[in-house]
């Protein structure tokens, strides 16, 4: 069954380009040109353009919030479960794409049905809740709600700040002792939400907090060759390290895709919040371990160091946020090189995971994985894919855009 699923799939993403077929080498034949800076502009805006129309065919008949596909259908959550603001994000970022304003409408609605999150307290996903949604509602319109309810967000979030252990508890309740001690890569996706409320608050407790989880992060998550855990375990009482464990990847020892692309990300964003540069170094050990695994597809295999990688399911969305993340590692670090593998990751997605020849899709990126060791969607569509998607594609061609949006500055 899944098996026929990914064939269909893959067929209806377009078939892929004769470089997907040799994946057993790396990437250092980089088979995606990017020399030439108008073809590649030319494939990414087309990208740009078929995941804005279909935003405008789909998002007039979504009311919740989608979660993935099934069948290449979108399956919702009402309260957004942790991917809620993506997708009043793809609207924000279609609307500055293609300045139809049905799209600012749309992402108004959409943004509103988060209010009730802005104080759970049981979830560490504030930020990939309230960044992409609220924060960008508040740049884009200026109306205070958006703001105050993303710093109200924030004060949600650094209630789960485990002070012995100087971490961000990532899942269960304040109260539930299950998960107590564990911290995983993807909370530091979550951390530019507390710089964006010491910003606006001037009080520096929410960037203390983060930069205090982001060092715990970096002491313990990179082994030697850059590849990172999932998770990592502490002592929940004392705060002493337990050791890295794993839940999307395939073991402790192993290096899920999407963490290592969250972490890329993640520690080049605080290091732009903070100009701290071992944060810089981080991001760099992490993208450089994930490029060296990259095969000339460009598509990451959905954990590198999983038995079978790098022949084995992919996750695209773990490329597309990878991309986002070396767009500003190259910035920052003045370095050319990530930024032409980036272009390579979203040329590559672009070309070959797109569902341009599919009638059915709802989505715009196909061949992602939300959760393998569960068989929970392996080779679907995600919300997060098609945001960082745009994302990526208009870092490349519009900046200014981008920066609007999600504030791109640097302290
Ligand atoms: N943050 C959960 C995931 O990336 O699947």
């Amino acid at each position: 069954m899944s098996i026929t699923r990914r064939t269909l799939l893959t067929t209806a993403a377009g078939a892929a380009v004769a470089a997907s077929a040799s994946t057993s080498t790396t990437a250092s034949a980089a088979p995606f040109d990017v020399s030439d800076q108008a073809s590649v502009s030319r494939t990414l805006r087309q990208a740009a353009d078929y995941a804005v129309g279909k935003l405008r065919a789909v998002a007039p008949g979504v009311t919740a919030f989608p979660v993935g596909t099934k069948f290449e259908k979108w399956t919702y959550s009402q309260n957004g479960d942790w991917v809620g603001g993506f997708w009043p994000g793809q609207l924000w970022l279609a609307w500055l794409h293609s300045g139809d304003e049905q799209f600012k409408t749309l992402a108004l609605a959409s943004a509103e049905k988060l209010a009730p999150r802005q104080n759970d307290t049981g979830t560490h996903d504030l930020g990939f809740l309230f960044y992409p949604s609220w924060v960008t509602a508040w740049r884009l319109t200026g109306d205070a709600k958006w703001r105050d309810g993303a710093v109200q967000a924030a004060s949600s979030l650094i209630k789960r700040y485990n002070a012995a252990g100087r971490f961000i508890r990532a899942w269960g309740s304040l109260t539930a002792p299950n998960n107590a001690g564990r911290v995983i890569m993807d909370t530091m996706m979550n951390l530019d939400l507390l710089a964006f409320a010491t910003e606006q608050t001037g009080d520096p407790k929410y960037l203390d907090i983060a930069v205090a989880h982001a060092k715990t992060a970096q002491r313990t998550f990179p082994r030697p060759d850059g590849s990172t855990p999932h998770v990592f375990d502490f002592d929940p009482v004392t705060g002493a390290p337990i050791g890295p464990n794993t839940v999307q990847g395939y073991s402790p020892a192993s290096c899920w895709s999407r963490g290592q692309a969250w972490g890329i990300y993640g520690f080049t964003t605080i290091h732009r919040r903070t100009g701290d540069p071992e944060f810089l170094a981080t991001a760099r050990r992490l993208a450089d371990f994930a490029l060296a695994k990259l095969t000339p597809d460009h598509v990451p295999v959905w954990d590198y160091l999983a038995p079978q990688a790098p022949n084995d399911i992919k996750d695209a969305s773990a490329g597309v946020i990878m991309a986002c993340g070396l767009l500003d590692l190259a910035e920052l670090t003045r370095r050319p090189q990530y930024r032409d593998s980036a272009l390579r990751i979203l040329t590559a997605v672009s070309q070959t995971c797109l569902t341009t020849k599919s009638t059915r899709a709802e989505a715009s990126v196909a061949r992602c994985t939300r959760n393998r060791p569960a068989e929970d969607g392996v080779e679907v569509s995600l919300p997060y894919a098609d945001y960082y998607l745009l994302e990526g594609i208009l870092r490349v061609l519009d900046r200014a855009k981008v920066d609007r949006a999600i504030d791109l500055s640097s302290v």
